[in-house]
Order: C-alpha cells, then structure tokens, then sequence
C-alpha cells in the first residue's frame, strides 16, 4: 500500500487511559510531554485526530515555539501541518475555537457528512468517502500520499486508532506514560474497535525508552505483518 510514513502520539494514565470516564480533554501530561507532542508535530506534513478528539478538546495543538517554526522553515515545510479531522456524520460544533486556529484545515467524511462544510470556508479541502462502518483506509491513505502527505501524525483517538491498526497502517508510536490512574469501564484507551485476538494481535518492537520526572517516554515500531 502507498501510503504516509503514519505516527501516534499519545499519553496515557498509568491504567491505559487516555481520557477520565467523562472523556474530558486529556490535560494530564507535564510541560515536558507537551514539547514532546509540539516536537513530533513539528516533523510532520499533516496531523489526523477523530471527531471524539476534536468534540472533546475544540482546539488543535500548533507549533508554537520559536526553534520550532524556524525548523520547519529550513526543511521547506509550512508553518503548521495540515490538521485533518475524520468524521462519519460530519457533525461537529461550527464555533469551535479550532475554527479560528491559523492553520490549514481538511476534513474527511462521507458524502452526507461533507453536505454541512461545502458551503463553508472551514475547511480548504474535504475528502469524501463512503464509511462501512469504517472509511476505506487503503484509499484514503493514498489519497493523502499523492497530495504529499509523506509523514502523518495520529493524534487519537481510541477509535481512529484502532481502525488504522487494524488495516496495518501504523507505523510508530510515541507513548507517554503519566502517573496517574483515571479508571472506569467507558474511560477511552489507546486502542477503542472490537479488539485483537492475541493471536492476531499487532506486535511492538521497543525502539527507545526514557525516563524523566514522573513520565516515561515510550516509542515503538509497530512489526508489519
Ligand atoms: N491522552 C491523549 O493523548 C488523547 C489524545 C486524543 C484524544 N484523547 C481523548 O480521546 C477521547 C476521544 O476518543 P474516541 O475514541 O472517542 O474518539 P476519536 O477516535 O477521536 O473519534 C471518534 C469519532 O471520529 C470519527 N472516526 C474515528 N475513526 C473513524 C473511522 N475509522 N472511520 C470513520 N470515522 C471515524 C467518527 O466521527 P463521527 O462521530 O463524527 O462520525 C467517530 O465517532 C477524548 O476523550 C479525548 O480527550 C486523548
């Protein structure tokens, strides 16, 4: 499959949550955690995060720091990478403040989701495609290739996870593990969907661990199978 070099980024309580029981935005990881997000964002062509994700947090992380935006200026990159929302139904709050967020936004949803955003200057492009239940990942994905989206980060959340696992087209993640223990039987964990059988179940190699404060920094290599 042609497709974009694909990331998650994500912290998680010490019980693999990624959220409380009220799916409120995950505000739990450190100062450090979060120059480790704006670090990973700041590689990348396009950032992809679920509806849930947007709906729950109304804005999107930006690069902001100075050493940052200079980077990204010397790797010929623009300023902010593309901020892709996927969305089935399409149904998310207009007034958000990630509406007025200087950055490029694009949106991928099915022809009915798309009827609500076509008349509006929200997003600089939609993509449609039909969902059953899940959109056709091969196709997106190369859809976003071909538009040069080399490296995407996902964003989140639990859901979007584990439909592109489940079609093999994640690459690494970077895991922060914060202490901190949220519980609860509906709390949203990195990967949401039906489950892996462990016998099918993706498998990891372990490419760096590192401590620092309370935090430990995870990432992996996801084996392709
Ligand atoms: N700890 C962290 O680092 C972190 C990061 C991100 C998010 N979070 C948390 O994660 C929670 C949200 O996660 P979530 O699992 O509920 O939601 P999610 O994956 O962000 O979003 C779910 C929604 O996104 C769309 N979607 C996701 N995957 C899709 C697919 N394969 N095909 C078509 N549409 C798809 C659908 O939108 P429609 O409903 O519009 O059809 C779906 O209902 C929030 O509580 C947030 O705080 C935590």
């Amino acid at each position: 499959m042609v497709r974009p070099c694909t990331t998650v980024i994500l912290a998680m309580s010490v019980d693999g949550k990624i959220a409380d029981v009220a799916r409120s935005p995950a505000r739990f990881g450190s100062p450090t955690d979060k120059r480790h997000l704006e670090e990973q964002v700041a590689q990348m062509d396009a950032v992809l995060f679920g509806a849930g994700t947007l709906r729950a947090y109304g804005t999107t992380l930006r690069v902001t720091s100075a050493d940052l935006l200079q980077q990204r200026q010397e790797q010929q990159k623009p300023p902010q990478p593309i901020q892709i929302v996927c969305s089935r139904s399409g149904k998310f709050d207009p007034q958000l403040r990630f509406f007025q967020q200087p950055v490029p936004r694009w949106l991928i949803t099915t022809p009915t989701g798309a009827n609500t955003w076509e008349d509006r200057q929200a997003f600089e492009r939609i993509l449609t495609t039909e969902a059953s239940p899940n959109f056709n990942w091969t196709k997106v994905l190369e859809t976003l290739f071909d538009a040069n989206i080399k490296q995407l980060a996902v964003l989140g959340g639990g859901e979007l996870v584990a439909s592109l696992l489940a079609v093999d087209a994640i690459d690494q993640v970077y895991l922060t593990i914060c202490p901190l223990v949220l519980g609860g039987r509906t709390a949203p964990t990195l990967v949401a969907g039906d489950g892996f059988a462990e016998a099918f179940a993706p498998r990891l190699e372990l490419l760096g661990v590192r401590s620092l404060d309370q935090e430990v920094f995870l990432h992996y290599r996801i084996r392709h199978v």
